[in-house]
């Protein structure tokens, strides 16, 4: 389906940028957003992007997370996100694309399962905020491109309720399984964050025709 939907985006050329000067595209990507975020138990209020691949999805939703601390024009080099050393690699240059400094990424602990260990994470914060930096976002991955490994997200979204911090899940690989009933309870939380974002990808069996998505959604919203 998705090679199809390239070769008819290719041959049809379509532009897609503005709603008014492209309302069919709009209307199938405000439609597919629709599907993906009764999907994944966003609220109806979320908003969304279609874009090219997982990573692009990813650098949206940090973006997005430092837009909603800070404002359009915002950045503070104080500002710290946190992600496991099995984040896949597009978010450490996604955030080098963004103006981050190395230095404003942490690396988390991973359990034995390769999976983000919610302790380490509370101390590295409590470490940051003792020494006056100011948490942004934590990236937690829906099966790592490496093992598969889906990190706590019901124990990482109370970390981020007490810290008040975005929550990005990268479910690139992993968030898919929510179309399927026996694997979805194995990325249970995807939607549980009250500012958060979920990015992921679909692949043709190649890369050249996948696609990214990126959801968004507000505390409160
Ligand atoms: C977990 C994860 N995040 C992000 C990406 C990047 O996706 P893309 O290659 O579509 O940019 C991948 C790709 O394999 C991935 O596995």
């Amino acid at each position: 389906v998705s090679a199809l939907g390239d070769a008819l985006a290719s041959g049809f050329n379509v532009f897609a940028g503005h709603t008014l000067v492209g309302a069919a595209p709009a209307a199938v990507e405000a439609t597919v957003l629709g599907w993906l975020r009764d999907l994944v138990g966003f609220p109806q209020s979320a908003s969304g992007i279609l874009l090219s691949g997982g990573s692009a999805a990813g650098i949206v939703a940090l973006h997005t997370a430092r837009v909603v601390a800070l404002g359009r024009a915002g950045h503070d080099t104080a500002l710290t996100v946190y992600a496991t050393s099995d984040a896949h690699s597009s978010i450490a240059k996604g955030l080098r694309l963004l103006g981050f400094a190395d230095e404003q990424r942490r690396m988390v602990t991973v359990d034995l399962g390769r999976c983000m260990q919610p302790d380490a994470l509370r101390a590295l914060i409590d470490a940051d905020l003792a020494a006056g930096r100011r948490p942004l976002a934590v990236v937690a991955t829906a099966g790592t491109t490496s093992t598969g490994a889906v990190d706590p997200l019901p124990a990482l979204r109370d970390i981020g309720d007490r810290y008040r911090l975005w929550l990005h899940v990268d479910g690139a690989y992993g968030a898919a399984a929510v179309l399927v009933p026996d694997a979805r309870a194995a990325v249970a939380g995807l939607h549980l964050w009250p500012t958060h974002s979920l990015s992921t990808r679909t692949s043709g069996g190649s890369n050249r025709t996948r696609s990214g998505v990126c959801l968004y959604a507000m505390a409160g919203a």
